[in-house]
């Protein structure tokens, strides 16, 4: 970042910038491509541009959007940008909210408070509501289903990493409130078949959510033709979409989209129970800064429809020429074929290589890759701004795998780190 220029600012707020600068110096490198996780980066200027946005509404206040109708209006510009490529029915209605995880909690108190209304809340005292989803599908509906008493009832995936439509509609019953499928899955990058389980949950009422959270901003410029994934797919009621991932925003942008203003009445509250007025709210946050609003908006307007094709494109390529360096690595194996910018790589043999062992070289290397279980696998989210880093990140992971076989004998097997820590 630059830091700005001492006629801007004074000693003292000088010196407070270079310290965080300083702050800094231990940070993951995303910026020059060393980060295969949590950071997305198209180019310096989409970066300063998306800042310098951020920084003019970040203290606005989208609490109450009547006091700032920029902030309603860039909203709805960048909802009808997303409702377009998702392909949303013309009744369509959505709001951003501050990513993936408060999207898909939103989604699950949506269809709670929608079961609540149409069934009633009473049930015998051993049922709770419940939600079936893939094994894969991420944790952050794990935390909507906590935070709101709700059986969050996995199902197995095939060997292919992909949801049992037969078995998830299988362990459908009557307190199923919602069914859930991922565009990609974040574990093994696969996209879920779909078709099935809409068909399920038409015939049941129930709300279907797809949670493209990564593949939103990618899905629709790769065009997999044998692929259903969107809106399209009869029976699904909604999807969420990270901007702060492909659509290289600012962190803090998400947007969920309903099939409707019905389905989405169901995740928005109101009170006036307390002595300050009414209170009315799209999402979990009360006061939200205008900054990630306005970083999408920005984005929005500077890639359009074509520059997020081509960015798509581009982080796609670069994907797929990983995956065949790696698919010629004999020690390593995709653990899946990428439908998108996703890659898990494992160890052909666990015994002789420990595979946390290789993304701990690489980390020493520079380079922060994910380690996840089950099974134990390094994780890659691949984007523009490895484009010109495959050939360096190729030599260390090879450099890494000799590393970790001739070291194997002396090495004590490690818990891969965190995902996400506290
Ligand atoms: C498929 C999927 N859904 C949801 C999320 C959660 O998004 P966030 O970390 O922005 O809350 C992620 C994050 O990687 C994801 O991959």
């Amino acid at each position: 970042m630059s830091t700005p220029s001492n006629e801007t600012f004074s000693p003292t707020a000088q010196t407070i910038l270079s310290d965080l600068e300083e702050l800094r110096v231990n940070d993951i490198r995303w910026r020059d491509g060393k980060a295969f996780s949590l950071t997305y980066c198209a180019s310096d200027e989409a970066r300063q541009l998306s800042e310098t946005a951020y920084r003019m509404f970040s203290h606005e206040n989208a609490l109450n959007v009547a006091a700032f109708p920029s902030l309603k209006n860039m909203q709805q510009e960048v909802l009808d940008f997303v409702m377009q490529i998702l392909e949303a029915p013309p009744t369509g209605a959505g709001f951003m909210t501050s990513g993936g995880t408060e999207s898909l909690v939103l989604v699950v108190y949506g269809a709670l408070q929608r079961a609540i209304a149409q069934r009633g809340s009473e049930r015998p005292q051993d049922q709770r509501f419940n939600v079936v989803l893939p094994s894969t599908a991420h944790a952050a509906l794990e935390k909507g289903c906590t935070y709101f008493n709700i059986e969050s009832r996995r199902v197995p995936v095939r060997a292919d990493w992909r949801a049992d439509e037969q078995a998830m509609i299988a362990a459908c019953d009557d307190n199923t409130i919602l069914l859930v499928c991922s565009a990609p899955q974040y574990p093994q990058g696969v996209v879920d078949p779909m078709e099935l389980i809409g068909q399920e949950a038409l015939r049941r009422g129930i709300p279907f959510h797809i949670d493209a959270c990564m593949g939103g901003m990618l899905l629709p410029f790769l065009a997999p033709a044998h692929m259903a994934w969107n809106f399209s797919v009869p029976g699904v009621t909604s999807m969420s979409v990270d901007l702060h991932k492909y659509g290289y925003t600012a962190k803090g942008a998400g947007v969920i989209i309903y099939a409707n203003k019905e389905l989405r009445n169901h995740q928005t509250f109101f009170t006036d129970n307390w002595l300050g007025g009414m209170y009315g709210s799209s999402g979990i946050l009360g006061t939200k800064s205008g900054g990630p609003i306005a970083s999408a908006w920005a984005m929005v307007q500077y890639f359009g429809h074509d520059g997020y094709r081509d960015l798509a494109l581009t982080a796609r390529k670069v994907a797929l020429e990983i995956a065949r360096h790696i698919e010629a690595i004999p020690e390593l194996v995709l653990r899946a074929e990428p439908d998108t910018t996703l890659i898990c790589i494992g160890a052909r043999d666990s015994q002789t290589l420990p595979i946390f062992s290789v993304s701990r070289a690489l980390r020493e290397n520079g380079w922060y890759v994910d380690e996840q279980t089950p099974p134990d696998s390094i994780h890659l989210t691949v984007n523009v701004v490895h484009e010109n880093r495959v050939e360096e990140f190729v030599a260390d992971l090879k450099a890494a795998v000799q590393l970790a076989l001739e070291n194997a004998a002396s090495t004590t097997s490690s818990a891969p780190l965190p995902y996400g820590s506290v």
